[in-house]
């Protein structure tokens, strides 16, 4: 017996200011299932993770909400925290980096840098907003493109060209929080002095801790010299003050990686058996393995390893990292319902077809992996219903019948039982090495061999046959039996699916380990489907649903970016343009609540000449929904009706506030009326 290993792994901390959605999904499964394979092999694996919590986008949103932001992070965590469970992601701890431990570890970790002479402070002149009275991160400011003139573009790269430059590049540039045209102001900062670290990090970068694309790109950027990174920013902002600095903070980027320590440390002060000095000292036997996108590599592959080794801890053993998901070939797109939530997906399908997909289309390169939903489907079916389940559908109504669920001890097929624990190293090692994909195609291989010995034994047409009794339970002992070692296989990625498993055959949690056992003159439990098939009209459903929270979510903030009363105003159209949206009075008739929709009221609108049923995402503030029946409003008549899963909505009606309660309905002076146009 080999020592069990003692391994912390950790997925990225998603951002607290948003909800989770199935991009995520693909780290927090893809992680989920290793750590998983750790411990079903006896390993002690612990899976920790935190909400990142700071940072100036965070501050705002909170603003616009009318809510501190402690208590923005909270429902945001709560709510993160439901997605995550719901998905089977089994976190040995989900914390938050707005968090004692983290402020502790993360001074800590400061004055040790500071101390060992790899900070340093000088003037950065900056874009200030006059208005805010704050520094502006440049996505917060938009201007014309000096490249190729579109308006509108962000501080740092236009979406119309592609050209990047510095946002005191941009033409007309105003703060896309008050509209204010910037100044130009000068502050003190602190930089983390990173080309302190280049030998080590070419050392480090190249000792196998990486997979061999990444280690690449981040030898370009070694090669082309590293640049000391700015650490602080000015108040007002979201995150823990530096020490000795008062009005500076940590950029959301110091302290969010040092959220993974404090999430171990977290759980290490409930748990008397772990020790986090074992795992984070210089001298740590444990394994590290970060789980991150490919978009965050320059945090985790040179900052993070340089502060670890600058404040005197361990290195992580290696990060893990993954491409982007696209939905049917394409990015993720609001308009066509495929920027789906966790919560959304939740709402419509089983997890654990999510997780199987996933798993089959993962492998250790970085590439992006496609979710096409109709191969999902048919996958999902396929695999999972058609082979894995099949089998012990198939075999457990003759045990049932015939010999009162009692497993037989004999052995029908002892090659491919053997053939199946032979195959077993190396689907652990396709696990070990995240190569998921691999993994699932050799578990299937298996299954199709499973199948094809039972159809040829054919225990349907014998169980007619007088005399092969005997063979009929063989045969079905036999296939329950590959059954038990499929489930070990796919435990990692399907908790559920395998736990219901477990009650059938009667065992206790099932382990690695035994693949080695066979159960024999054992009693099984009764058969309940396991898994039953995806209805592809759920996933339509689905894909309406996300629909549906665009239009719940575009209604408060037409604008886009919040406030309205702040937002910068719109380019200047001519009036032909302004004249093409027919704009009416509308009577609302009925308003009333609509079933399964959070954030929609169904109106039904008169105007003058017709009716016209609206879906409007104002429920929020409109709790009693009748309250708005007899009020006239004013209506866009000509905007594309939208099909949505409750039905077509026929244009909408026009609200102004940020949202939440704060959403005001406009209304005409008395004397108007139903179907005048607007003008
Ligand atoms: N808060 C930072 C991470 C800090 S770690 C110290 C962050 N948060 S995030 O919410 O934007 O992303 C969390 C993780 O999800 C990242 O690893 C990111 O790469 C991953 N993904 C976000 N969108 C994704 C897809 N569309 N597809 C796959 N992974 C995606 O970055
Ligand atoms: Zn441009």
């Amino acid at each position: 017996m080999t020592e069990p290993r003692k391994i912390l792994v950790t997925s990225a901390l998603p951002y607290a200011n948003g909800s989770i959605h199935l991009g995520h999904m693909v780290e927090y499964i893809q992680t989920d299932i290793w750590a998983r394979f750790q411990r079903l092999r006896g390993n002690q694996c612990l899976y920790v993770c935190a909400d990142d919590a700071h940072g100036s986008a965070i501050m705002l949103r909170a603003e616009r909400q009318g809510i501190t932001p402690e208590q923005l992070i909270d429902n945001v965590k709560r709510e993160h925290s439901a997605d995550f469970a719901d998905f089977g992601v089994a976190f040995d701890n989900f914390h938050s980096t707005h968090a004692e431990e983290n402020r502790e570890l993360s001074r800590a970790i400061y004055l040790k840098l500071r101390e060992n002479g790899h900070i340093a402070t000088r003037p950065v002149t900056q874009y200030f907003d006059p208005d805010k009275q704050m520094f502006l991160a440049d996505r917060f400011i938009k201007g014309t493109c000096p490249k190729c003139g579109s308006a509108d573009q962000y501080g740092d790269n236009c979406e119309k060209c592609g050209a990047t430059y510095a946002p005191t590049e941009l033409k007309d540039p105003k703060s896309a929080i008050s509209g204010a045209t910037p100044v130009l102001r000068e502050s003190e900062h602190f930089f983390f002095k990173l080309p302190d670290f280049a030998e080590m990090l070419k050392g480090w970068t190249r000792s196998g801790a990486l997979q061999e694309s990444v280690a690449n790109k981040i030898a370009e950027w070694l090669d082309a010299g590293l640049q000391e990174w700015d650490i602080s920013r000015d108040a007002p902002y979201f995150g823990f003050e530096i020490p000795d600095a008062p009005g500076k903070y940590f950029y959301v980027w110091l302290d969010a990686p040092i959220g993974y320590m404090a999430s171990f440390k977290n759980l290490c002060d409930r748990r008397d058996d772990l020790d986090f000095d074992a795992y984070w000292n210089k001298d740590s036997t444990a394994e590290l393995y970060h789980f991150i996108g490919k978009d965050i590599v320059n945090f985790h592959a040179l900052f993070w390893p340089a502060m670890l080794e600058g404040a005197g801890y361990r290195k992580p053993t290696a990060l893990s990292v993954h491409g982007f998901l696209t939905v049917d070939g394409q990015k993720m797109s609001k308009s066509r319902g495929t920027f789906i939530k966790a919560r959304t997906y939740l709402d419509h399908l089983n997890p654990e077809y999510l997780r199987y997909y996933f798993a089959a289309k993962l492998s250790r390169h970085v590439e992006d992996i496609d979710l096409n939903l109709e191969d999902f489907v048919q996958k999902v079916n396929s695999d999972l219903v058609g082979k894995v389940v099949n089998i012990a559908s198939r075999c457990a109504g003759f045990i049932h019948k015939g010999n009162a669920g009692l497993l037989v001890d004999a052995q029908a097929a002892p090659e491919l039982e053997a053939a199946f624990r032979a195959a077993a190293p190396s689907i652990a090692e396709a696990y070990e090495t995240r190569d998921f994909g691999r993994a699932m195609r050799e578990i299937m291989a298996l299954a199709d061999r499973a199948n094809a010995w039972i159809a040829d034994k054919a225990p349907w047409s014998l169980a007619k046959q007088d005399g092969k009794a005997d063979e009929v339970q063989a045969i079905c002992a036999q296939g329950i039996e590959l059954f038990r070692q499929l489930a070990i296989l796919l435990k990692p990625v399907l908790p559920n699916l395998t736990a219901a498993a477990e009650a059938f055959l009667n065992v206790a949690p099932l382990t690695w380990a035994d693949l080695d056992t066979r159960l024999a003159n054992h009693q099984l439990n009764a058969f309940q489907p396991l898994l039953t098939r995806i209805e592809p009209a759920k996933v339509q459903t689905m894909i309406d649903a996300s629909k549906e929270d665009l239009a719940a979510q575009a209604a408060p903030e037409p604008a886009g970016n919040g406030e309205l009363t702040k937002a910068p105003l719109a380019e200047t159209i001519d009036f032909d343009t302004f004249s093409k949206v027919d704009l009416r009075i509308a009577l609302i008739e009925k308003a009333e609540f609509v079933e399964g929709a959070d954030k929609l009221l169904r109106l039904t609108l008169d105007i003058g000449d017709a009716k016209r049923n609206v879906f409007s995402g104002i429920k929020s503030a409109y709790p009693e929904p009748s309250q708005l029946e007899g009020r006239l409003t004013l209506y866009v008549a000509n905007l594309a009706p939208r099909k949505m899963k409750f039905g077509v909505s026929e244009g909408m009606v026009l609200a102004a506030g940020p949202g939440g309660s704060e959403i005001h309905l406009l209304s005409p002076d008395s004397g108007a009326k139903p179907g005048q146009r607007v003008m």
